[in-house]
């Protein structure tokens, strides 16, 4: 199985060498766990060491918001969007309640994903996050929907992660339960005041290290200390 570089100091340590070429993996965690970093941080480092140009697709806050976000770590987004290595989508779902809308959206919307990948070339992508998807589905639509977004995502040759927001707890992997079944593999991510930790939950067609690490986020982002591991009953 081919391996992609994460470019997340620590994480290839645990994923025997990198993620799965064209693989989907979910990152899980509660608020503040670094989700949005740890995404961002995958594409910088992708599009400046390996050069893989990549996509960040935020249902989140504005375009705005992320590139100032960012700003904390020297990561020089603007000059990599300027070279098209690196593009930022901002996804807007709407407000409905009509499945066939809400359909119909998010058809549309993979069709732009689809040629803004096209468009530099993508090799990463990054969904952040999938919870606005679930806001207006019950479990058995979203896990259908995102299905069929996870398959059309795959016929575009990325190695993609998806974000969702957790309640924050040990088993908690997504934020409607359904979602770490759909996606090929599920990392884990916990911030117990002060300690932030990290554990691969699935990882589909490769073994992969099974216990907790600890990581920190400092001026350089994300840090995976791979060769340190946090004891699972000493998770809150
Ligand atoms: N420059 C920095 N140095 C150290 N820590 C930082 C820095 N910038 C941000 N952080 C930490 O990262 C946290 C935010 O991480 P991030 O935005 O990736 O979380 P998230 O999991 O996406 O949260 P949310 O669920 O709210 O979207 C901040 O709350 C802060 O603790
Ligand atoms: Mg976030």
């Amino acid at each position: 199985m081919e391996k992609i570089k994460s470019g997340i100091p620590g994480l290839d340590e645990l994923l025997g060498g990198g993620f799965p070429k064209g693989s989907s993996i979910l990152l899980g965690g509660g608020a503040g766990t670094g989700k949005t970093i740890m995404g961002m941080q995958y594409l910088y480092n992708g599009a400046t060491e390996f050069d893989e140009p990549g996509l960040f697709v935020t249902l989140e806050s504005n375009v705005k918001n992320i590139t100032w976000n960012m700003e904390s770590f020297n990561w020089d987004i603007r000059k990599l969007q300027n070279e098209q290595k690196l593009s930022i989508y901002r996804l807007n779902l709407g407000y409905t309640a009509d499945k066939k809308l809400i359909e119909g959206k998010i058809n549309d919307e993979l069709k732009v994903i689809s040629s803004m990948v096209k468009e530099i070339k993508a090799k990463r992508l990054v969904i952040d996050s999938t919870t606005a998807f679930g806001m207006w589905l019950n479990n058995e639509m979203l896990r259908s929907m995102l299905f069929k977004f996870a398959d059309s995502l795959k016929e575009l040759n990325c190695t993609t992660l998806l974000t969702s927001e957790t309640k924050g707890g040990k088993v908690d992997f997504s934020a409607y339960g359904v979602e770490e079944f759909v996606v090929d593999g599920v990392l884990a991510l916990y911030f117990y005041p002060p300690h932030r930790s990290i554990f691969v939950r699935k990882m589909r067609g490769t073994n992969h290290d099974k216990n907790v690490h600890p990581f920190e986020i400092s001026a350089k982002g994300i840090d995976i200390k791979h060769k340190e591991t946090v004891m699972w009953e000493a998770l809150k």
